[in-house]
C-alpha cells in the first residue's frame, strides 16, 4: 500500500509554491543535508508533458522514469535537460489541470516516502499527496524576483531569454495552476509561508531545517 499512511512514521516535509520560487533548489539541499530522499513532483508532469501523447493520464499511469543522480531517465533515455524548458513547464501545467492524470500519480509519488524521510517538492505536497506531513512550507517570491533568477538560469545555461516574455508566461502559469479545480496551487491552512525574496538559497534551507528540528522537538 502506497496510501498517506503507509509509513505514517517517516517524516516528510512538503515544499510547495509558484513556479520559480526557489523551492527546487531548497528541497534537494535539505534533503541533501538530512540525507533524505527527494520528490521533485513537477518532474512528473514534466515527463507526461514531455511525452505529448495523446492519451495523456494513460502516459502517467504507465511512466517509465527513474530518478538517478540529479539525472531524469524516460524509458533508457536521459531527458533532464529536454524537461526542463519553458515550453515544457507551460505544457506541465496544462496537463495537470486534468483530474485523472492527478489521480494517475498520486500512488507514484506516496512511494517515495521511505526512511529516514523524504523532502518533497511541488504545488500540492502539503494538501494533498502528504496531509500528513510534519513540516509544510509554501515558498514564495515576489513575480519580480521570480522572472529575474529563472531568467538567470536560462542564460547561465546558454539558453536565450526575454525577461519579459519570461514574467508573462510566469504569470500566466501561477494563475492557472492556482485556478484550477483539482489540487490548486495554495498553501495549507498549516503551511508556514516563507517569502525568499530577499534571502538567499542558504538563508531559505537553514530556516526549513530548523523549522524541521523544532517540528521534530515539538517545539513549534
Ligand atoms: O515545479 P515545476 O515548475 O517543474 O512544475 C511544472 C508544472 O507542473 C507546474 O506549472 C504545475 C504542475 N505541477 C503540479 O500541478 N503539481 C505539482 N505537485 C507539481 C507540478
Amino acid at each position: 500500500m502506497t496510501g498517506p499512511d503507509s509509513h505514517p512514521r517517516v517524516p516528510v516535509i512538503a515544499i510547495d509554491g509558484p513556479t520559480a520560487s526557489g523551492k527546487g533548489t531548497v528541497a534537494s539541499r535539505a534533503a541533501a543535508a538530512l540525507d533524505f530522499h527527494y520528490l521533485e513532483s513537477g518532474a512528473l508532469y514534466r515527463l507526461v508533458a514531455y511525452l505529448g501523447g495523446s492519451d495523456p493520464v494513460r502516459d502517467a499511469a504507465g511512466l517509465d522514469v527513474a530518478f538517478r543522480d540529479g539525472s531524469i531517465i524516460l524509458s533508457g533515455q536521459d531527458v533532464t535537460d529536454h524537461i526542463r524548458t519553458e515550453a515544457v513547464g507551460n505544457r506541465a501545467s496544462e496537463v495537470a489541470k486534468i483530474p485523472q492524470l492527478r489521480g494517475a500519480l498520486l500512488a507514484r509519488q506516496r512511494a517515495f516516502r521511505r526512511p529516514p524521510g523524504l523532502v518533497a517538492d511541488g504545488r500540492d505536497m502539503g494538501t494533498v499527496v502528504f496531509p500528513d506531513a510534519v513540516l509544510k512550507v509554501f515558498l514564495t517570491a515576489s513575480a519580480e524576483v521570480r522572472a529575474t533568477r529563472r531568467h538567470k538560469q536560462l542564460i547561465d545555461k546558454g539558453i536565450h531569454a526575454n525577461l519579459a516574455a519570461l514574467s508573462r508566461d510566469l504569470a500566466e502559469r501561477d494563475a492557472r495552476d492556482a485556478a484550477r479545480a483539482v489540487a490548486p496551487l495554495r498553501p495549507a491552512g498549516d503551511a508556514v509561508v516563507l517569502d525568499s525574496s530577499a534571502l538567499t538559497v542558504d538563508e531559505v534551507v537553514d530556516k526549513v531545517l530548523m523549522l524541521f528540528r523544532k517540528r521534530n522537538a515539538g517545539l513549534a
